[in-house]
């Protein structure tokens, strides 16, 4: 038996620094380790993302940078499974059946929904204005997402902590009902990569505007790090490393030795925050373009795109399409 290991990622921005370093880099090097014993699946959450994303085009557009970025960042898809949610119809069905062992309360209580609720009640309005049933509902689809593989690691961000452990309270609620059906999965969370700021020093996230794009065209890049919010020291000042958003980043990008070199320079004094942000915008360089290239010349053949996620989904399906017959006999239709 593999040992599964499942991710998704909704499309519902360009790709960003937080994303690559929370969750895409540590998903890709699970997915290097694999051998024999394991087995990655990524896949594009499309139907997640139509909770928010109302445009055709957008929706697919967002799919498919998704996609060619698994690919650009080096996801072999001969080895990994890589494919479109909304590919895998089996989904929806257990969708349903989970959406039945999963507690009401427990979604009220889920932070993405109860974060609008309080923007509404906050800014005076009917606590439920704006919000459909899909978005209500999404920890459900994503506990299906999940337990549909039998998956047993989810390699995630911080911020979805909770649906894991909404996606294990349903699992366990489940089994309880029926003997052992689901594997009950467990989050990856990598601790040192938890909070990436973003420009503003918030952490990087597409809804506070403050992101880095991973493949943006580099000029477009040098001018988000050089927006990057430092205090007002001088170059001959000493400064606290920890307290920059630019050592922030940087710190994942060069090696040990030139961090510590910088760390010291920090302390010391001697160093100014425009050539420490020139740096970073070429570590970055030399990180991602020839990614970018890669990226590009998918984004400019869509058919073939789709070709790859088509056969990703035929591949899934044969793992879903079973375990789903085992629900369906375990509770009787
Ligand atoms: N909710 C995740 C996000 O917003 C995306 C997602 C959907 C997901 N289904 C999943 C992640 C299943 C891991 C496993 O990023």
């Amino acid at each position: 038996m593999k040992e599964i290991v499942l991710t998704g990622i909704k499309p519902t921005g360009q790709p960003h620094l937080g994303n690559y370093l929370g969750m895409l880099k540590p998903a890709l090097e699970l997915a290097e380790e694999q051998g024999e014993e394991r087995l990655a699946l990524y896949f594009i959450a499309d139907y997640h993302a139509l909770t928010t994303v109302k445009n055709k085009k957008e929706l697919q557009d967002l799919t498919d940078q998704a996609a060619a970025t698994w690919l650009a960042l080096g996801l072999n898809p001969d080895k990994a499974i890589l494919y479109r949610q909304s590919d895998v119809p089996e989904v929806f069905e257990l969708a349903w059946v989970l959406a039945c062992f999963t507690a009401k309360g427990l979604l009220n209580r889920a932070h993405a929904y109860k974060a609008i609720v309080d923007e509404n009640l906050a800014a005076g309005r009917e606590e439920d204005k704006g919000i459909n049933a899909g978005l209500f509902t999404y920890p459900v689809l994503m506990a299906a997402d999940i337990l549909l593989y039998g998956t047993h690691i989810v390699p995630v961000g911080l911020d979805q902590r909770q649906h894991l452990e909404v996606t294990r309270d349903v699992a366990i609620a489940f089994n309880k009902n029926y003997g052992n059906i689901f594997t009950v999965p467990k989050a990856v969370i990598r601790k040192e990569v938890m909070t990436i700021p973003g420009l503003d020093g918030r952490k990087m996230s597409k809804s506070y505007n403050n992101v880095i794009p991973l493949f943006a065209p580099s000029n477009q890049i040098r001018k988000q790090v050089r927006r990057i919010v430092t205090d007002s020291k001088r170059p001959e000042d000493r400064k606290d490393p920890e307290d920059c958003n630019v050592f922030a980043i940087y710190r994942h990008f060069a090696d040990a030795e030139a961090v510590a070199a910088k760390r010291q320079l920090y302390l010391n004094g001697g160093l100014g925050y425009g050539d420490m942000k020139q740096e970073l915008y070429e570590l970055l360089e030399t990180a991602f373009s020839a990614q970018r290239d890669t990226y590009n010349a998918l984004m400019e053949n869509r058919d073939e795109l789709d070709t790859v996620l088509r056969q990703g989904a035929e591949k899934a399906r044969d793992i879903a399409v079973p375990i789903l017959r085992k629900v369906r006999k375990a509770v009787g239709v």
